[in-house]
Parts: structure tokens; C-alpha cells; sequence
């Protein structure tokens, strides 16, 4: 069981920017992706989401083993696929708790039963709200956010790191089976980091997540401890160790992986 990328090219706009990724992700695992600024690691996520303007020209994505590629991306989400966006995007008119409320009854199905629905039977495509609250209740105290921002527009006005925990309420409800974390620490505090952390942490061992985390410093991963760790270069994936790695990078930057490369290494 595994998110699986296989020689993954990715062109945005005719210029390809992933140039051959494979890595691989078991379920409950956790693989740190770090990589310096417009390597990729954005147009990797997107590409697995499934964003429109990411085209693969070649190479492949498979989920316990089956291909994503053709599937829209709400499937995807179905199949059990999650990404929390590096730039959470603000959608005005459409609050937090509303959009929960349909993106976690759509993954769960609840859309399949609209036609079969008995005559009469308000909303059968999406879960019940009584249901929905309890959950969505209890999730806001796994990251200790405030029941008044289910009332806000969607990310509008939210500060950077009120945007992420609502990315990581969305995770808990959605109940994904690999999550693809990018940039998730950035813009948290030290005390949100710890909590939002802590957050991740009980998700995936209640889930067996398989995690990417995407981030550019160490201190997310002193609280979620990647198994592996992968630095990405110039489109792909040219490094691969275990926590040891993140420490090297965090004295030495980037240089040296690419004094490395240009050698030959
Ligand atoms: N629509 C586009 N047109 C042209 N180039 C693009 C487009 N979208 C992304 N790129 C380029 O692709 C490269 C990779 O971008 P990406 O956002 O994936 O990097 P990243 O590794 O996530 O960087 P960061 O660490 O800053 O978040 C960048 O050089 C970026 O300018
Ligand atoms: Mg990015």
C-alpha cells in the first residue's frame, strides 16, 4: 500500500519543470521533501492533485496501485488523496463550515445517493448536518481553532497560519490516506506549529497516513519525524537519506548537494 510516483514529468505552460520524479510513499509512513525555492516541490503537488494547468508528459502516479492520472481531482480526493496548499486559496460568499460540509460529504459519497433519495428529502447528497457538526466539533478541538471561523468566508482575511489549521481541519474530516503537506509550518507560530504538529501526528497514526511533507526547515520535523528524506533539485528528487540528512542541510544549505551533483556524485 503506497503513493507511488513514477518518472514523473510535469510541463506548466509548455516549460517542463518536473523532470523525471519517482518516489514512493507507504501508508503511515512519513517522507520529508525539502528543496530550495522553485525546484518543484509546489508543481509536484499540484501535479498529484491533479490542477488542470500541470500537464505530465510523462510518467505515472499510482495510488495502492492504481493510476491517478486520468481521474479529475475530486476523485483523486476520493481515492483518498489530500493536499494541503502551500497558498490556500480565499473564496468570498462561501463560508469554512459550508465548504467543509460539501467537500467531506463528497468524499464520502453522499453524492452518489442524490438520485435514489427518497421524494421529499431535502439535501440527500450531503451528510447529515446534526452528523457533520458533531464531527467537525471535534476536529476544531484537535487543532484548538475557534468555532467562529466556520462562519468565515473560506481563507478570507484569515492570517497565514489560520489558513493552515483550517487546511489541517479539512485533512481530519476528509480522512485522506496520504496527504501531501506543502509548506504547512510556514507562517505558524510556536505554539500553532506545536499544535497543528500534534494535530498531524494523532491523524496519522489513527489513519495510518502515508505523509509528504514539504518544508524548508527542520523545526516542523523535531514534531512529525520523517522516516525518509528527499532533496529535490531542479525538478527532481537527487538525494535520499534518513533524518540525518535534514540536519546536513540545515548547517550547509544547498550548495554542496549541488557541488555534488556537478561533480557527478
Ligand atoms: N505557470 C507557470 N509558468 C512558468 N513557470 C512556472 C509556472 N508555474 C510555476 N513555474 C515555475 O516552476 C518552478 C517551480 O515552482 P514551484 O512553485 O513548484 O517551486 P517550489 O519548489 O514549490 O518553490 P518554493 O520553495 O518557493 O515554494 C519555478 O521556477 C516557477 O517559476
Ligand atoms: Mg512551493
Amino acid at each position: 500500500m503506497a503513493l507511488e510516483i513514477r518518472d514523473l514529468h510535469v510541463a506548466v505552460d509548455g516549460k517542463e519543470i518536473l523532470k523525471g520524479v519517482s518516489l514512493v510513499v507507504e501508508r503511515g509512513a512519513t517522507h520529508a521533501l525539502m528543496g530550495p525555492n522553485g525546484s518543484g516541490k509546489s508543481t509536484l503537488s499540484y501535479a498529484l492533485m491533479g490542477h488542470p494547468k500541470y500537464q505530465i508528459t510523462r510518467g505515472d502516479v499510482l495510488l495502492d496501485g492504481t493510476s491517478l492520472l486520468e481521474m479529475t481531482p475530486d476523485l483523486r480526493a476520493r481515492q483518498g488523496l489530500f493536499l494541503a496548499m502551500q497558498y490556500p486559496v480565499a473564496v468570498s460568499g462561501v463560508t469554512l463550515y459550508s465548504f467543509l460540509h460539501a467537500a467531506t460529504s463528497a468524499v464520502r459519497g453522499y453524492g452518489d445517493q442524490k438520485k435514489s433519495a427518497a421524494p421529499g428529502r431535502r439535501n440527500a447528497h450531503m451528510m447529515p448536518m446534526r452528523e457533520f457538526r458533531k464531527e467537525v466539533d471535534e476536529k476544531l478541538d484537535l487543532i484548538k481553532m475557534d468555532s467562529a471561523f466556520l462562519r468565515r468566508y473560506l481563507n478570507e482575511g484569515f492570517s497565514g497560519g489560520e489558513k493552515k489549521r483550517a487546511e489541517i481541519l479539512q485533512m481530519a474530516l476528509l480522512q485522506p490516506r496520504y496527504a501531501v503537506l506543502d509548506e504547512t509550518d510556514s507562517g505558524l507560530d510556536i505554539d500553532a506549529l506545536r499544535i497543528v504538529s500534534e494535530g498531524i501526528n494523532t491523524l496519522q497514526e489513527s489513519l495510518q497516513v502515508g505523509l509528504l511533507v514539504i518544508t524548508h526547515y527542520q523545526r516542523i520535523l523535531n514534531y512529525i519525524h520523517p522516516d525518509v528524506v528527499h532533496i529535490f533539485v531542479d525538478g527532481r528528487v537527487v538525494k535520499t537519506g534518513d533524518a540525518a540528512l535534514v540536519d546536513l542541510l540545515e548547517e550547509r544549505g544547498y550548495d554542496w548537494v549541488r557541488q555534488e551533483l556537478a561533480a557527478g556524485g
